[in-house]
């Protein structure tokens, strides 16, 4: 790289507990090879798939066993799926437990069909579901709140995804203060981008949860001792389609996650260490994520640079935050003692064959 001397950080493979490939199903939009790239190229060595593939949700195990199927052979970095709550899936969920790093109900509004409504349908998925495996919920605002008052009488523990709002960070802080078993995630989109974005932004700015305002990104980054772990949320759609009158909602987040928590970190906003916490170790703890022997990451925390769309791996190509200025770029990356990224490109390692995660 030009420029400037290198300042070499190492760390370890990051992971991200919560991205939407679209392989099977919408591979126009990505796919397990383009997505598991732009993983690599973002400081990521692991990466937990959800199950809301568009016309073939994971909410039977024929689908699950579809999607590992599609998988072989196509991954650039380590994948572990999750199963997909619904009505008509609670009798499988013992077979499938082994196989996956959790269950995934979808309690709003978003992308896909999976949305459960009725609150003893909800209780039963709560109860049915093992409870030494994370149970990941989609729930905004009152659904958050409603998932937080079944939980004494489900007795399990929960994982909050992308948590946007600062009464769901507040709630959040009073239950684990009271010693409620729960676990949340933030995505940086949530962190860097408010509704103020939006007319900006256009489609582009539109995902489940939506921007909050200043407000509540105030409030994230207020309460983040509560919050356990960075999750991108990536989840890729065409420009045509964000460009439609209808856009889809979701936005891509593998390359840009990284460069932005480092923002705060040389913003003296949170440490390199609890970074680290947030982006690999507390992951790999509450989805139980195999350890990856030999697997780091090294990052140039002098390089300055401009994110642009043309410089991206995802299949979509485009990203929320082009034209920001960023400090910190991932230089290379070694997983199980083999580098797949060399000055800052994804080398071809397919070939190799690096494996899905064996599955916990
Ligand atoms: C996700 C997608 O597109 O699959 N969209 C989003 O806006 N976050 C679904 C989701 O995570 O809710
Ligand atoms: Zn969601
Ligand atoms: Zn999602
Ligand atoms: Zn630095």
């Amino acid at each position: 790289m030009k420029g400037g001397a290198m300042a070499l950080i190492r760390m370890p493979g990051l992971i991200d507990p919560h991205v939407h490939l679209r392989d099977p199903g919408a591979t126009y939009k990505e796919s397990f090879t383009t997505g598991t790239q732009a993983a690599l190229a973002g400081g990521f060595t692991a990466l937990l798939d959800m199950p809301n593939n568009p016309g073939s949700p994971v909410v039977t195990p024929e689908a699950l066993a579809r999607k590992t199927a599609a998988a072989e052979g196509k991954l650039a970095c380590d994948v572990g799926f999750f199963y997909g709550a619904s009505a008509g899936s609670l009798g499988t969920y013992g077979q499938v437990a082994p196989q996956v790093f959790g269950l995934k109900l979808y309690l709003d509004d978003t992308t896909g069909d999976l949305k459960v409504e009725e609150l003893e349908t909800i209780r039963s998925i709560m109860q049915a579901w093992p409870r030494s495996k994370p149970l990941c919920v989609h729930a905004e605002e009152r659904t958050l709140a409603m998932v937080l008052g079944l939980l004494p009488s489900v007795g399990r523990s929960v994982h909050f995804c992308h948590v946007s709002r600062r009464i769901e960070v507040e709630l959040i802080r009073d239950a684990k203060e009271r010693g409620v078993p729960i676990t949340c995630e933030v995505a940086p989109h949530h962190l860097y981008l408010t509704e103020e974005d939006v007319p900006r932004l256009g489609g582009l700015g539109l995902m489940k949860p939506p921007l909050g305002r200043g407000v509540d990104v105030d409030a994230l980054w207020a309460n983040l001792d509560v919050i356990d772990m960075i999750a991108t949320d990536h989840a890729p759609h065409t420009l045509i389609e964000k460009r439609s009158e209808n856009p889809p909602f979701g936005v891509p987040g593998l390359e840009t996650s990284l460069p932005l928590m480092l923002i705060a970190v040389h913003a003296g906003r949170l440490t390199l260490d609890r970074l680290v916490q947030m982006m690999h170790t507390a992951p790999r703890r509450v989805f139980h994520m195999p350890p990856q022997p030999d697997t780091y990451i090294e990052v140039d925390d002098a390089r300055r640079w401009t994110i642009t769309d043309d410089s991206l791996y995802t299949k979509c190509a485009w990203t929320p935050f082009a034209g920001m200025q960023v400090v910190g770029a991932v230089e290379s990356v070694t997983l199980r003692g083999q580098e797949v990224v060399r000055a800052g490109r994804v080398l071809d390692t397919l070939a190799e064959g690096v494996a899905i995660i064996p599955l916990a």
